[in-house]
C-alpha cells in the first residue's frame, strides 16, 4: 500500500481509508510485522488510539476524525436528534481517549463546526460531508508536514548530524512527518546528513519506528540508547536536534514524548540548536503556559516489564508519563508550515495563528 501524496515514500501510511472502513497501522507490532487494523467503530478507534496502534500526535487527530464519521453514519433515516446526540457523544469519547496531543480536539473541533454548518440539511448530505472533512484533514496533513520539511530544511545543511527523539515521522502524520519531513526533502536533494535517532524509553518508538523509518527510505540513522544523546553531542558528532510536539503553549513551551526535554538540555549544554516542529493543529493558544499542559501517565508495565519480559522486581513503584515540557527557553525556533518562529514566541505564536490559512 502506498500513499498518494505525490512522493512514493517507503513505509506504509499509518492511516488509510478503504471501503468504508478505517485502516491503521497497527503501530505496536513495527518493526517485524505489517498488520492494518480494520475499523468500523468508533470506539474501536478510541482503543487503537489509547493503546498506541496509532500514534503521534496529527496522525491520532485523523484517526479520531474518522472516529467521529464512524460514529454518525449509522445512525438511521432522519432522527436529527439521535444525530446530534451521538455526534456529541462520540466526540466526547474520542476526545478522552489520550489528553496530550491537542491536534485530537483541534480535529473533532473541525468535524463538529463542519457538521454545525450544515445544520437543517438532510442527514445524509452531513454524514457525507463529515466524510470529506475526515478526507481533507488527511491530506491536508500531509501538504502541511511538506511545508514544514521545507522551512526546516532551511536550517540544516548538507553532512550535518541531526539528533531526534521518538517517531515525528510518516508514521505519525498523513506523510512525511514533521520532524522527520526535512530528513526526506533532503535525501530527495541528494543531502548527506547523518541521522541519530534516540531509542525512546519505554516503548522504543525511536527504535521500532524512526529508525524502522527512516532506514526503509536510505536515510543514513544510527541508533542510540537515549543515555548516550549527550555522548554523540560531546563527540561533535550531531549539529541540530529536530523533534516533534504534541502541544506547543501559547508561551513556546512544548510538550513531546518523555525524555525530550532532557534532550533539549543536552543540546544547550553543547551549543547546538533544538528545533520543534510543529504543524499549527498542535499549537494551543488557549493553554497557556507548559504547566498547563495535560501531561498522560501511563501503565507501569510499559517500564517494568516492556515487551513481555520483566527487567524490574514485581510491585516497585513507578513513575512513567508519556510527555514532559521543554520550557521556551531552551528552543531555538518553532518551525510551522505557515514558516519558522523564533523567540519571543508568545507575540511569533499568536502572530502565526492569527494569520488566515491559505
Ligand atoms: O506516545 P506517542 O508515540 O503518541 O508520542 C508521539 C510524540 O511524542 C511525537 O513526537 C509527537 O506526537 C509529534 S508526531 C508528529
Amino acid at each position: 500500500m502506498r500513499m498518494k501524496t505525490g512522493m512514493d515514500l517507503p513505509h506504509p501510511p499509518a492511516v488509510d481509508w478503504k471501503e468504508d472502513r478505517l485502516l491503521l497501522l497497527d503501530q505496536r507490532r513495527l518493526p517485524t510485522e505489517t498488520v492494518y487494523l480494520e475499523l468500523t467503530r468508533p470506539e474501536e478507534v478510541r482503543e487503537a488510539i489509547r493503546e498506541l496502534a496509532v500514534r503521534g500526535a496529527p496522525a491520532i487527530g485523523i484517526a479520531a476524525a474518522y472516529g467521529l464519521y464512524l460514529g454518525v453514519r449509522d445512525v438511521p433515516g432522519e432522527d436529527e436528534e439521535d444525530f446530534w446526540e451521538t455526534l456529541n457523544r462520540t466526540c466526547d469519547r474520542l476526545g478522552t481517549s489520550r489528553p496530550t496531543a491537542v491536534n485530537l480536539h483541534w480535529a473533532l473541533r473541525r468535524m463538529v463546526r463542519r457538521a454545525e454548518s450544515l445544520r437543517g440539511k438532510p442527514l445524509s448530505e452531513i454524514k457525507e460531508a463529515l466524510l470529506r472533512e475526515a478526507e481533507a484533514i488527511r491530506r491536508e496533513d500531509a501538504e502541511v508536514c511538506r511545508r514544514i520539511g521545507e522551512h526546516a530544511l532551511s536550517l540544516l545543511q548538507d553532512g550535518m548530524g541531526v539528533l531526534t527523539h521518538c517517531n515525528a515521522g510518516g508514521l505519525a502524520t498523513a506523510a512525511y512527518g514533521t520532524a522527520l519531513a526535512p530528513l526526506y526533502l533532503a535525501k530527495e536533494r541528494g543531502w548527506r546528513l547523518k541521522v541519530f535517532a534516540d531509542e525512546t524509553r519505554p516503548v522504543l518508538q525511536g527504535a521500532r519506528l524512526t529508525a524502522y523509518e527512516l532506514k526503509q527510505a536510505g536515510i543514513d540513522v544510527t541508533l542510540i540508547c537515549d543515555n548516550m544523546a549527550a555522548d554523540v553531542m560531546r563527540r561533535g558528532w550531531v549539529q541540530a536536534v529536530i523533534v516533534g510536539t504534541d502541544r506547543v503553549a501559547a508561551n513556546g513551551d512544548v510538550a513531546n514524548k518523555i525524555g525530550t526535554y532532557g534532550v533539549a538540555v543536552l543540546a544547550r549544554a553543547h551549543g547546538i540548536p533544538f528545533y520543534v516542529a510543529a504543524p499549527t493543529s498542535s499549537i494551543d493558544m488557549e493553554t497557556p503556559t507548559g504547566a498547563d499542559i495535560p501531561i498522560e501517565e501511563r501503565p507501569a508495565e510499559e517500564v517494568t516489564q516492556g515487551f513481555g519480559k520483566r527487567t524490574a522486581p514485581e510491585g516497585v513503584a513507578v513513575y512513567n508519563p508519556a510527555f514532559d515540557i521543554t520550557p521556551a527557553e531552551y528552543v531555538t525556533a518553532i518551525i510551522t508550515e505557515r514558516g519558522v518562529i523564533r523567540p519571543p514566541y508568545a507575540e511569533g505564536l499568536r502572530r502565526v495563528m492569527e494569520e488566515p490559512p491559505k
